[in-house]
């Protein structure tokens, strides 16, 4: 299992903030009714968060319209609390005070996911996304919270040879593939979500141990989770404020009016913006690392 894995052999690309905290995350500690979203950024985090937030809380669509996500789900890696940062956020005290069950984002691969994780068997809920659509995603994220300011193709050159953020790329999905039968684990993706999110859901509700609630309940929640839903009620708004205030204070930079988090939710919106050239470097990539693996993109995706 990760744990055991030689972490000395292991590039990792952090940012700053992770890398200052690793022991602290390694050895934060867990409870026995945790559960974690984990995913690679760009992946439809945000998507599951709620989704999974709105299962563990009996579908209450009032605090889920009216409280920040961030606030519902803190982000364990992003601890800023550090004499180096602008502003101080203590994510690991803020989970130490958060009321059990606990919801937890991360974007760590699993060998360095908190120790007790593995320990305690906590529920871990991956999302993987295709590969082209996670990095147009991340391009305009990066991009538009000013933490880079690269052409596409320049950051394809970056991506391609795993040297963006969380990187490497593919052994943090394939990672939780291998585990994907395991009972603390519920692999999916952001097609699958796409394609038939009520599934998920219920598969959800007993991946987490609840009841699946009536149509009508379900239907709301598909409303909900919605693309347009989340960009426009009052929580998603908040996100977006709340993530403009955090990349300020890590970048310094003030000038973030083209900013959109909710941006395409789209499958495929690679097609629009990436060159023949490009998308062929990708496929490349993707074919080589999934023969490698043994997996078919329709297995992953
Ligand atoms: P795009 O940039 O392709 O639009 P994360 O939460 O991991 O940062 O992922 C962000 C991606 O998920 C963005 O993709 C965003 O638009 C998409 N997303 C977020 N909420 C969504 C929703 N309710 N429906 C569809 N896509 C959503």
């Amino acid at each position: 299992i990760p744990i055991k894995k030689d972490l000395s052999k292991r590039r990792l690309n952090v940012p700053e903030y992770f890398a200052k905290n690793v022991d602290r995350i390694l050895n934060f500690e867990g409870r026995d009714d945790d559960t974690y979203v984990v995913t690679q950024p760009k992946c439809g985090t945000t998507w599951m968060l709620e989704t999974a937030w709105l299962v563990l809380n009996d579908f209450d669509f009032e605090k889920g319209s009216t409280t920040i996500l961030h606030d519902r789900a803190p982000y364990l890696e992003f601890n800023t609390n550090d004499e180096h940062f602008e502003s101080k956020m203590n994510t690991l005290q803020i989970l130490k005070d958060l009321k059990s069950p606990r919801l937890i984002k991360s974007h760590l691969p699993a060998s360095v996911l908190p120790t007790d994780l593995w320990k305690k068997k906590s529920k871990v809920i991956y999302v993987a996304r295709n590969v082209k659509d996670a990095f147009v995603s991340a391009y305009h994220f990066w991009t538009g919270v000013g933490l880079i300011s690269i052409s596409i193709e320049e950051y394809a050159e970056l991506f391609l040879n795993d040297r963006s953020i969380f990187h490497p790329f593919w052994e943090h999905s394939l990672e939780f593939y291998e585990m994907r039968n395991e009972p603390n684990i519920y692999f999916t993706s952001y097609e699958r979500m796409s394609r038939d999110l009520k599934t998920v859901i219920k598969d959800l509700c007993v991946f987490l141990g609840k009841p699946i609630p009536d149509e009508s309940i379900l239907d709301e929640a598909l409303k909900h989770l919605s693309f347009e839903s989340m960009k426009h009620s009052l929580a998603g708004k908040l996100f977006q404020e709340s993530l403009k205030r955090n990349s300020e204070f890590l970048t310094k930079n003030r000038n973030q009016e083209k900013f959109e988090f909710l941006r395409k939710g789209k499958v495929g919106s690679f097609k629009n913006e990436l060159s023949e050239d490009i998308i062929r470097r990708f496929d490349e990539w993707e074919d080589k690392k999934l023969k490698e693996a043994g997996v078919t993109r329709e297995e992953l995706y």
